[in-house]
Parts: structure tokens; C-alpha cells; sequence
């Protein structure tokens, strides 16, 4: 059995959990407390330090992420958690919640993301520390729907701060919910072709092709959001400047919809690409490396604001 490493201090007294907390001594998992045992207000496990890492064992993982999800707000709302501690539940949460949507399809929890994006944008966006935290937990699997929606959802949010400081929060907020949900329409395409390793056919890249569209119908018919903006970015995140993106070919794209193609490119230049059997880039290796395209086909400002997205914030440690 595998174990996973968890933050303890997540686990909240008279909440109702379905998974077991261990730790380890000498490598060997001890069970600390069983799923049938409340945690209690003065339990000595509660007296471990605020980065103790407890485990679970890796076939509860779905049910932590659930109960981080439904805790959330709890969570955020707790003053004795620590900013680091506030950041991962989002992360867990949020993730959880994507990494559900692609595998079961199941399309209500678009409703779930949509909720944490806001709790991302009311807890993290005007946080530099919050939004350094929250990169770190960052990872990169281009084979991975979830991570990139993601992902992108975390970068672009963060340059439309950067870049457009004057939209209120709540405009803000509908904006990062189209970002989470940038590529809604993948779940449309064929599942062999997404999951395929290597280059696509022709035949197979029409059909990926077919996703802001697809993605466009999936939320008016069948989420029934109605938002000009989440639909511009769905259906143009792939249109470039000079008229050769898809699916219009397009030279006029909407703001919101090329910063999240700008965070979308950023997000495939550091994934693994494991046909091409290179190592991922760096964060700054790949702005670096790419700064001539990047220039070009978004302009110098978008280009810096993105750089300093990634600075890390002086003189404030790690919470
Ligand atoms: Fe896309
Ligand atoms: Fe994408």
C-alpha cells in the first residue's frame, strides 16, 4: 500500500471525514486515527506544528480531496490556518474537482471550480505571498488535462491582475472562471486521441481543433452560462494574431481570451514532452528561451507583466 503525504493541520476537529490519518516511524505507516474516531478538540495529534505532514493511504486520496473541497470554506475562513495552509486546500480542492470533471465527465462540477475560482480570486489574487505559495505547488504533465486547466487557470488569472488592475472583483472572478475552464471542450474529443503520445495525425489535430467550439456549446446547452467573456475565452484561446490559430483564424482576439493563450503556450513550453524525450523547462528558462515569440505575438507589456508574475515577494518568509 502507498501512502500520501497530507497537512495534518487541514484536518479540522467535528468535521466528518471518510479516510484514515497515519504517520510514519521509521518508514512503517502507524495508524493515528481511524476514519471511525473524531478528531477532538484537545486530541494530542492537534499539537503537531502547522507543517506536520501526516499520510493517508493512496486508495483514500479521492476521499481527502472531497473533504477538503466540501471544508473550504472552513478553511479559508479559519484565522489560525496559515497562508500556506489556506493556498494547498485551495489547491487540493481545486484540482480534485478538475481531476473529477475529466474522468467522470460528469459536468456539474464545472459549478464546484467555478466556486473555488472565486475563493482563489477573493483569498489569493491581491496576495503576492498567497500567489507565490500557490505556483510552488504547481506541476507539469502535458498528458494531463486537469493540471493544465489548471494551471492556466492560475497563471492567467494572475496576468489579468498584473495587466488589468482597475476591473472590479467580480468581473475578475467571471474572468478566472472561463480560464479554469479554458478547455472545457476536451472532454468532447475522443478519448485515444487526447490521451495519444506523440505527434497527431492531421485528421487527429481537426478534431482537437474542434474544442473552443465544442467547449462554447457545452456552456450554453448543457451548463446553461450564459457569459460573453467565458465564451471568448473558450472559443478564441487558440486564434493568433496573424489569422493562423483556430478555429476562425481570427486576427482580432479578444484581451482575455490571448492572455489565456499566452498562459496556455507557457503551460505546454513546461510540461514534459516525453516524444521529443527533452526535460521540461524551467519557469524562467522557458520565458527566456521563447521571449522573441512571446514579444511578437503579445507585445513587450504582456511579455513583462508575465515575468513578474513569478517574482517572489522580499522580505516575507513562507507562512
Ligand atoms: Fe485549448
Ligand atoms: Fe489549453
Amino acid at each position: 500500500m502507498k501512502f500520501i503525504p497530507i497537512r495534518l493541520k487541514l484536518i479540522k476537529p467535528s468535521l466528518k471525514r471518510d479516510f484514515d490519518i497515519y504517520t510514519l516511524e521509521n518508514a512503517k505507516p502507524v495508524l493515528l486515527l481511524s476514519r471511525d474516531n473524531p478528531l477532538d478538540e484537545d486530541s494530542p495529534i492537534l499539537q503537531y506544528n502547522s507543517n506536520f505532514i501526516a499520510f493517508i493511504p493512496e486508495d483514500q486520496i479521492k476521499s481527502f480531496k472531497a473533504y477538503i473541497s466540501k471544508n473550504l470554506d472552513n478553511i479559508l475562513n479559519d484565522p489560525k490556518m496559515t497562508k500556506h495552509n489556506k493556498m494547498y486546500a485551495i489547491y487540493i480542492s481545486m484540482l480534485g474537482n478538475l481531476e473529477e470533471l475529466v474522468n467522470s465527465k460528469n459536468l456539474k462540477l464545472c459549478f464546484k471550480i467555478s466556486d473555488d475560482a472565486s475563493r482563489f480570486v477573493a483569498h489569493a489574487i491581491n496576495d503576492t505571498l498567497a500567489i507565490s505559495i500557490l505556483l510552488s505547488f504547481i506541476k507539469n504533465d502535458s498528458h494531463n488535462l486537469a493540471l493544465h486547466m489548471f494551471n492556466v487557470g492560475v497563471y492567467a488569472s494572475i496576468l489579468t491582475k498584473k495587466l488589468h488592475d482597475d476591473l472590479s472583483v467580480k468581473k475578475l472572478t467571471e474572468i478566472a472562471k472561463g480560464y479554469f475552464l479554458h478547455d472545457i471542450g476536451m472532454l468532447k474529443i475522443d478519448k485515444t486521441i487526447l490521451q495519444k503520445k506523440g505527434k497527431y495525425t492531421e485528421d487527429e489535430f481537426n478534431e482537437i481543433k474542434k474544442h473552443p467550439l465544442l467547449g462554447v456549446e457545452v456552456l450554453r446547452k448543457e451548463l446553461k452560462i450564459f457569459s460573453p467573456i467565458i465564451e471568448k475565452i473558450i472559443l478564441e484561446h487558440h486564434e493568433r494574431r496573424d489569422g493562423s490559430g483556430y478555429p476562425y483564424g481570427k486576427t482580432e482576439i479578444n484581451e482575455f481570451a490571448r492572455i489565456c493563450s499566452m498562459a496556455d503556450i507557457f503551460d505546454a513550453i513546461t510540461s514534459k514532452r516525453d516524444y521529443k524525450d527533452e526535460l521540461p523547462k524551467t519557469t524562467f528558462e522557458a520565458l527566456k528561451e521563447n521571449k522573441e515569440f512571446f514579444i511578437k505575438e503579445f507585445g513587450r507589456d504582456k511579455y513583462e507583466a508575465f515575468i513578474k508574475c513569478f517574482y517572489i515577494p522580499k522580505n516575507e518568509k513562507h507562512a
